[in-house]
């Protein structure tokens, strides 16, 4: 079964091909990153803009390396939520006008179940597993498992303020660093030290909180500034780094042993971190379980995830959609599940 995806929910235009929900035939990422770079953060309005222009070339880029035509498409999946309500409209009204033109079935996903699946693209995954989502604008975690044939995702906890890949951000920006800070901070901090003595934020349950690490950083590279210290930009960066791996790990660790589970998985952009891969790979060896990372084109927003999600949530249903007129009439924007 191939399924030709959509996702322009943020800053990145992309299409993918994905067959049988594991094998990736194309995945077509055209990133915005340097255009938005100099205003410090994506400006919505700009985004949606180059969305326009970019999704039909990128559309063709897709079908051209994936070496098929519309008539081999069985579904066409596209992001519907979360995300920039311009951006998510561009990638939606041209996903929805190729279906009903062409009389392909339209899936609509939602963008962290895109992340989720991110793990099951070219892996076999055992369930139960736990699932750890962190991008920009969620800090997730999840149990996932297969009852009756179905895949099941429970909300365990979530983040109560920042996002970590916000948190990375906005770090970046008091460090006068260039825009999206995680890549930046992930380099620096290969040559710091973790001197900042960081408290572990208290957070009840699976909860997340990462407001307090952002205003302790603040405040040190303010004062010092005041003082007239020099800061050294790769401590503090490893400073975050050490404080942030040890925060989402020790909340994984919990589920895994209160739910006995032995699969991890983590997605979304912050999985692309070297400091939290290698601490996931430290308690894979101490603990004996499986920790999956996505690979790295599928850690950042990309298209190939939400095609994998869309076939797991056909496998759902059995695999079952007819073509009467309700597979074409998705709402334009769901706003549930922000
Ligand atoms: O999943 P994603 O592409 O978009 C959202 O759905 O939000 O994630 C983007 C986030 C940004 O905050 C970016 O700084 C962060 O992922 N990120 C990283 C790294 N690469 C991207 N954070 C830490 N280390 C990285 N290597
Ligand atoms: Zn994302």
């Amino acid at each position: 079964m191939k399924i030709l995806a959509f996702e322009t929910s943020c800053d990145e235009t992309s299409v993918a091909v994905v067959e049988n929900g594991k094998n990736v035939l194309s995945n077509v990422i055209s990133t915005q990153i340097d255009i938005h770079r100099e205003y410090g953060g994506v400006v919505p309005e700009i985004a949606s803009r180059h969305h326009i222009e970019n999704i039909m070339p990128v559309f063709t880029e897709a079908m051209r390396q994936a070496k098929c035509s519309l008539d081999d498409i069985d579904y066409i999946a596209v992001t519907n939520t979360p995300g920039l309500i311009g951006s998510l409209l561009v990638g939606l009204m041209f996903a929805k006008s190729l279906s009903w033109a062409n009389k392909i079935p339209l899936l609509p996903i939602n963008h962290i179940n895109g992340h989720i699946f991110s793990n099951f693209i070219e892996n076999d995954i055992e369930l139960p597993a736990v699932s750890l989502v962190v991008s920009g604008g969620h800090t997730n975690l999840y149990y996932i498992d297969e009852i009756d044939k179905e895949i099941k995702i429970t909300l365990l906890g979530e983040t109560l303020d920042d996002a970590v890949g916000e948190t990375y951000d906005k770090i970046a920006r008091v460090l006068r660093l260039p825009y999206p800070g995680g890549p930046e901070i992930d380099r620096l901090s290969k040559n710091g030290k973790d001197i900042l003595q960081i408290k572990k934020p208290k957070v009840e349950e699976y909860n997340f909180s990462f407001s307090g690490i952002k205003t302790y950083i603040t405040n040190y590279v303010n004062n010092e500034k005041m003082k007239g210290n020099t800061i050294s930009k790769e401590n503090v960066a490893k400073s975050l780094q050490e404080i942030v791996s040890e925060v989402l790990s020790e909340k994984v660790l919990k589920v895994m042993k209160n739910m006995k589970v032995n699969t991890i998985l983590v997605s979304g952009g912050v999985s692309a971190n070297g400091r939290l891969r290698e601490k996931f790979r430290e308690i894979s060896e101490k603990e004996n379980v499986k920790v999956i990372f996505p690979k790295l084109e599928y850690c950042t927003d990309n298209a190939a995830m939400i095609g994998c999600a869309a076939y797991y949530e056909l496998k759902n249903k059995g695999m079952y959609l007819d073509n009467t007129e309700d597979n074409y009439k998705v709402d334009a924007i769901s706003t549930k599940g922000e």
